[in-house]
């Protein structure tokens, strides 16, 4: 059967799909489809392995139904109307577990580049303003024995704490929907409401889906709950905090720094003041950019490919109900 890539992705995943018997049409072009490009090449492949974040709406679904299977090379599927890909029969995988590490330590670097203004301080000395010892300048925070407040405490917040009560026996507390009883148990951290989380974290990092419930849930008020001495992490989606009340925030000192893995709109554009600020660290979406992670991306990837070409169950689906 014919499967389309919409980038290109590490081999494991070409050589998976060839070897099950398949053929593959690769998009090699370093740009994003236009949705009509996108809707044409789809409707003449019997799989699609997704790697951008092209939107697979409703509109796109309803022109792809020949589609046996979308298999997203993301943990995310936001950009995905996964109701409307239910409604019409079609399989949807994605590829968890295996970038909760990567992803975890790139909110562990942000929490610690911005600490200590780590980027900024870099960019100082090619400006040559490394100047005469000053002990007033340039001060950091220190992380350890502080609260770490965790919004959305799945796997990768999971990796997160446990490296935080390792390195920083930081006290940790989350706020979730539903209860995570390992991180309790295991790590002792506490489960607090919204308000509570943004009034106790030293550092708050976000690691939830971005739905309707948490789109720009982090706005103005809610900053204007954090600690004045508290750090902002984003590795989530861009479009979990509203980036003009992040910027107020940090101007007038709501709060005393960010770190960012994902903005929006993606890419940032240079001329961003964000990017200017000693307190920020903003990183081009790089969470699960090593090797381990996007080599067992492919793979997994490859599986919910092979498996929904067969009519079999994805080994990861995003939409099990269909079963
Ligand atoms: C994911 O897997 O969701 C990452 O953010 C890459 O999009």
């Amino acid at each position: 059967m014919k499967v389309f890539i919409s980038r290109i992705i590490p081999d494991i995943a070409t050589n998976l799909i060839k070897e099950a018997g398949h053929t593959i049409t690769q998009f090699t072009e370093r740009r994003d489809l236009l949705f009509e490009e996108l809707v044409s090449i789809c409707k003449q492949h019997d799989a699609f392995l997704s790697v951008s974040h092209n939107k697979l709406n409703r509109e796109f679904l309803s022109q792809c139904t020949n589609l046996k299977v979308i298999s997203l090379f993301s943990v995310g599927y936001d950009h995905l109307d996964v109701g409307e890909a239910t409604r019409l029969r079609i399989p949807v995988g994605n590829t968890p577990n295996v970038l909760s590490n990567a992803t975890a330590d790139t909110a562990f670097l942000l929490m610690l580049a911005v600490s200590r203004k780590a980027i900024y301080l870099h960019k100082t000395i090619a400006r040559n303003e490394w100047g005469y010892y000053d002990p007033v300048a340039n001060l950091g925070i220190e992380i350890y024995g502080k609260t770490l407040g965790i919004f959305g405490l799945g796997k990768i917040g999971y990796e997160l704490a446990k490296r935080c009560k390792g390195a920083y026996n930081m006290k940790l507390i989350y706020y979730n929907r539903g209860s995570n009883r390992e991180a309790e148990k295991e790590l002792g951290a506490v489960k607090v409401s919204f308000d509570e989380l943004l009034q106790q974290s030293d550092i708050l990092s976000v690691h939830s889906a971005l739905t309707d419930e948490t789109r720009e849930i982090f706005d103005k008020k809610a900053f204007s709950k954090m600690k004045p001495t508290s750090i902002f992490i984003n590795t989530a989606r861009g479009g979990i905090h509203n980036e003009l009340d992040l910027k107020e925030a940090l101007k007038s000192s709501m709060i005393w720094g960010a770190g960012l893995d994902v903005t929006n709109p993606e890419p940032m554009k240079p001329d961003n003041v964000l990017l200017d600020m000693p307190n920020v660290v903003i990183l081009p979406h790089i969470g699960s950019a090593t090797i381990e992670a996007r080599e067992g991306m492919a793979r997994i990837a490859a599986l919910n490919v092979i498996a929904g070409l067969k009519g079999e169950r994805l080994p990861f689906p995003v939409n099990p109900e269909i079963y």
